[in-house]
């Protein structure tokens, strides 16, 4: 019999069609006319983990989407790993800028392009494919393993995080793996040890009970969308900084040492902003870019609606106005208080001449990872026998709310070990997974398995 990293070799050519099959499926959480296709792709998921010999694979009914669970428990003695990851995709709207259709995963140059492709399909799939290598080559699993897939992440998580504090027993293990992030370089293979958490919310600003003429009405009416501007402007500052009363009181200060470790981070600026295509970086000055990008919390207006913005001039004052925003969160800021720190700063600065509701679209903790834990020597063995490099560490300023909920309910730590690249256009039209990093993700996330089980 083949070892696991020769059987994941000979069979690249199947896992990859496979994975093309899975991209298939539009499976966009937000979007009602998907939810069949949500379903579909748990249903798929369900089949496939059953296929390679998981037991008790089922799909766990939820309020929203559902989640998928499957297990092999057979390693009396060895640990247990809960492996993370999300079925649902983003969804891929604007269509005209994508140069092949985003349900049509379509191979170019070393590029598998499709929605879905890195965050998260192609991630999860990996480790799907990796418990497969084992348990053919093998006959069994070097440690055992639970997996748990959600179909909720890119709308916040909501029915995983309600189903965590409650099935504690179902959940537990001794660490959680997650591949839902990106590597540096593609020859650079990277633990992320921190996450941002984030709060989501929407502002809604009622002012007359109509539409009003602003030549007749004007000076005399305040008007909703000049009052949203003033409430925007006294968000935050121009540097950066966050103007509600109380925001930064808990967020836990860099010390010497992290700070030390970011600045050895291998960021190329030039490049990163290239990426962007801004005419210059931004942000708190006081902060390295590398800082600021994962290690501080922020504050983003994500979309306004409101006022007339069709053809032609139309002067009037708008009755309604809205805005939905974020706040991306850094240890140890609670979503909860945030919140309600938001609630009491707009109580202040909103006028009484415009009314006001303010909708709480879900919230996630940040996490800082145990880079003491075992799990992650022998991810570090993984990456060093895969890729011939030791792992970096670093911090990233997006957020997967499960991780942090892991720690808090379940005092579990997370590796996430992620094998995205920056430049794959997640969320954005034209995603793409580097399908190298496929493959090499299943043999990194063999090795991970194997050594992780074999310590003491
Ligand atoms: N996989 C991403 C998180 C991520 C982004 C990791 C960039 C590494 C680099 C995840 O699917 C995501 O998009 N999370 C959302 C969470 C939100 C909807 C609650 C995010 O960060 O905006
Ligand atoms: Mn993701
Ligand atoms: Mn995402």
């Amino acid at each position: 019999m083949p070892n696991p990293i020769s059987y994941a070799q000979n069979n690249r050519e199947r896992h990859l069609a496979e994975l093309i099959e899975f991209l298939r499926i539009p499976s966009v959480s937000t979007q009602p006319e998907h939810q069949a296709d949500v379903q579909r792709a748990a249903e798929w998921l369900v089949e496939s983990l059953t296929a390679i010999g998981l037991e008790n694979t089922h799909l766990i009914p939820t309020a929203g989407h559902p989640l998928v669970y499957a297990d092999w428990l057979h390693a009396p003695g060895a640990p247990t790993v809960l492996i993370y990851g999300h079925y649902d995709v983003q969804p891929a709207e604007p269509f005209d800028l994508w140069h092949s259709p985003p349900f049509a995963p379509t191979i170019r140059d070393d590029y598998l392009y499709a929605r879905g492709a890195s965050d998260d399909k192609g991630q999860v799939y990996a480790h799907v494919k990796a418990v497969e290598a084992l348990l053919k080559s093998d006959g069994r699993l070097p440690l055992n393993v639970k997996f748990i897939i959600e179909g909720e992440e890119e709308m916040g998580g909501p029915s995983l995080s309600a189903f965590i504090p409650q099935q504690k027993e179902l959940l537990a293990a001794d660490v959680a793996l997650v591949s839902d992030t990106a590597m540096v370089s593609p020859a650079q293979p990277s633990i992320v040890y921190g996450l941002r958490g984030m709060c989501y919310v929407m502002l809604d600003i009622y002012g007359p009970q109509r539409d009003l003429h602003s030549g007749t009405f004007g000076g005399g009416v305040d008007n909703p969308l000049n009052v949203l501007g003033h409430v925007i402007a006294r968000l935050k500052d121009e540097n950066g900084r966050v103007l509600i009363p109380g925001f930064y009181d808990r967020v836990r200060p860099l010390t010497d040492e992290e700070r030390h470790l970011l600045a050895q981070y291998p960021f190329d600026e030039a490049n990163w902003l290239a990426e962007t295509g801004a005419p210059q970086p931004w942000g708190e000055p006081e902060f390295s870019l590398v800082e600021r990008l994962g290690a501080r919390p922020t504050l983003d207006v994500h979309g306004i609606i409101g006022g007339y913005t069709g053809p032609g001039g139309k002067t009037v004052l708008p009755a309604h106005v809205h805005a939905k925003f974020s706040m991306r969160l850094v240890p140890d800021q609670e979503p909860a208080e945030i919140q309600s720190l938001l609630e009491k700063y707009l109580a202040d600065i909103l006028p009484p001449t415009v009314t006001y509701e303010l909708h709480w679209r879900g919230g996630a903790p940040a996490s800082i990872s145990d880079l003491h834990h075992p799990a992650m020597a022998a991810a570090r063995k993984a990456c060093q026998e895969t890729y011939g490099r030791d792992p970096i560490f670093m911090r990233e300023g997006g957020s997967i709310p499960v991780v942090g909920e892991f720690q808090t309910y379940l005092g579990l730590e997370t590796v996430l070990l992620g094998f995205g690249l920056v430049s794959d256009q997640i969320h954005a039209p034209n995603e793409r997974f580097y399908l190298p990093n496929y493959f090499h993700g299943i043999e990194a996330s063999i090795r991970f398995f194997q050594s992780y089980g074999e310590r003491d």
